[in-house]
């Protein structure tokens, strides 16, 4: 069964000990922050949990961060199926999106507050790089409209608290979100806006993929999860927003009113620049009863922005790779989660066809985003192993003849701090593209045949050494000795 709402998903991440409740009073304005960077700088990747703070300092609202995105098993829960199969579940989803449906009611308008009465104030807003962030802010999925075709939007855009009843929305110039917007703005109309906080979780994951203009994820999130999201329409804006959220925020940005967004903690693990962007002014806010705030952690990497946006978007270039390019040698793709989505490292497994198929499929992809690395190896690595497209690098790349560099890329400052000369003047990226497929076979692996490794796992039990899951990297090796 696909999960109703966010609280369903809690209860499952409960039952696999992903989750953790703090019953501790902690101060939004520094410790729930500070708390979940822990999480991220100190646990392994696999012993990451979700955090529900159930005791804020000023608030009877719980904050929930980190239980989407702790770890790709959060994720993997998320869409219920292994982390292996997380890049099919998304591919199947864009293959066959599923339309919403709009209802008559819906529990995220259990309480309706309007014009005045929807304070800010009410809800915990959280500081994420304490001591240095201009202000608290939002980090939630942000529904848009485009005027002109009535199709709605989804994307995460940083929302700076302004005051009681108005925000400063990152919407930078190329997102679509901004691009919906302008459709209202530019001819002199407000644009209407809404925050949807702790949605169920696949309109959460599909909010973060990027997707063409004009496709909009909340098919995607139906496609995810296997039957139609329901919408209700908003109380104060004209907008359809997810039924089952614990609350929703309504808003206008009004034209011509822009306002200084920033410094706050970036993606990219610095502090990021101040920008002038849309100022919106809150006209309602809805909630379910006792609800939840759920606000992404992200700055420094490792994040939950990085893991959901990594873990989302490979699937989206493995789609476009194999369905829309047509190269189906094209078998998966991983994107570290260093940097998160389209901005990371993209390593590419395929079954090459011919001389300089690794290469050209290195070079589509570098064209179809914006990547700074990318390295493709052959289909017996395991792209999520590091250790072993390390091997595959040492034992099949030869770098002069296997390189490519792309220069004079774009990249907005703020996204790469790498950008610059000694100076600190702005200077154009370039990409690389690391062919480390094999270019002939140098003969069999250096394992002992299948069959006695077979044989000798029995014998490691016999001597009473430690259990171990065989890896990946592993199989792989040994299905080919
Ligand atoms: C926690 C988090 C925060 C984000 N903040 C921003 C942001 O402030 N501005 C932005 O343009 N993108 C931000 N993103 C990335 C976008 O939400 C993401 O790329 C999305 O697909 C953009 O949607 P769009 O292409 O429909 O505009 C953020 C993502 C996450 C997960």
């Amino acid at each position: 069964m696909p999960y109703r709402d966010m609280r369903d998903y809690l209860a499952t991440l409960e039952q696999h000990s992903l989750l953790r409740r703090v019953a501790k009073e902690v101060d939004r304005n520094w410790e729930v922050a500070c708390l979940a960077k822990w999480l991220y700088q100190a646990l392994p990747v696999e012993r990451r949990f979700g955090l529900l703070f159930q005791n804020v300092k000023g608030s009877d609202i719980p904050i929930v961060t980190a239980a989407l995105g702790a770890s790709p098993h959060s994720v993997a829960l998320a869409l219920q199926c292994d982390v292996e199969e997380i890049n099919g579940k998304v591919v199947a989803a864009l293959r066959a999106p599923i339309k919403p449906k709009t209802v008559g009611s819906g529990v995220c308008q259990e309480n309706v507050l309007l014009g005045e009465m929807a304070s800010l104030t009410a809800l915990p807003i959280v500081t994420w790089t304490p001591g240095k962030d201009k202000a608290p802010y939002i980090t939630t999925n942000v529904v848009t409209r485009d005027h002109g075709t009535g199709i709605q939007n989804m994307g995460v855009y940083r929302t700076m608290l302004r005051d009681e009843h108005s925000v400063v929305v990152n919407l930078g110039p190329g997102r679509q979100g901004a691009r919906n917007v302008r459709t209202w703005t530019d001819g002199g109309k407000a644009a209407p806006i809404a925050w949807v906080i702790a949605a169920e979780p696949a309109v959460h994951l599909a909010t973060v993929a990027n997707l063409a203009y004009g496709k909009d994820e909340i098919d995607f999130a139906g496609g995810l999860k296997g039957e139609p999201v329901h919408l209700v329409r908003a109380k104060s804006v004209d907008l359809l927003v997810p039924a089952n959220s614990e609350i929703v925020i309504e808003g206008e940005v009004r034209p011509g009113e822009l306002e200084d967004e920033g410094p706050f903690g970036e993606f990219a693990g610095v502090m990021g620049a101040v920008a002038k962007r849309p100022v919106a002014h809150i006209t309602a806010i809805t909630y379910r009863t006792r609800p939840l705030f759920y606000g992404y952690t992200s700055q420094m990497p490792p994040s939950e922005s990085t893991t959901i946006q990594s873990l989302m978007n490979a699937g989206v270039i493995l789609h476009m790779m194999r369905d829309c390019i047509g190269d189906d040698a094209v078998q998966d793709v991983w994107i570290d989660q260093t940097f998160g989505g389209l901005l990371a490292h993209a390593i590419v497994a395929i079954t090459p066809t011919g001389d300089g198929h690794g290469k050209r499929v290195g070079r589509t992809v570098a064209d179809i985003a914006p990547f700074k690395r990318i390295t493709v190896v052959d289909a017996d690595v395991d792209i999520r192993d590091p250790s072993h497209v390390d091997w595959a690098l040492n034992a099949r790349f030869n770098p002069h003849r296997d390189t490519v560099i792309i220069d004079d890329v774009n990249v907005p400052l703020h996204m790469d701090p790498s950008v610059r000369d000694a100076r600190g003047n702005a200077t154009p990226s370039s990409k690389i593209i690391i062919d480390a497929t094999q270019k002939f076979d140098p003969g069999p692996l250096s394992l002992p045949s299948r069959d006695l490794m077979m044989k000798a796992l029995d014998a490691w039990k016999d001597c009473h050494l430690p259990d171990f899951q065989m890896p990946k990297r592993a199989r792989l090796r040994i299905e080919k000795s």
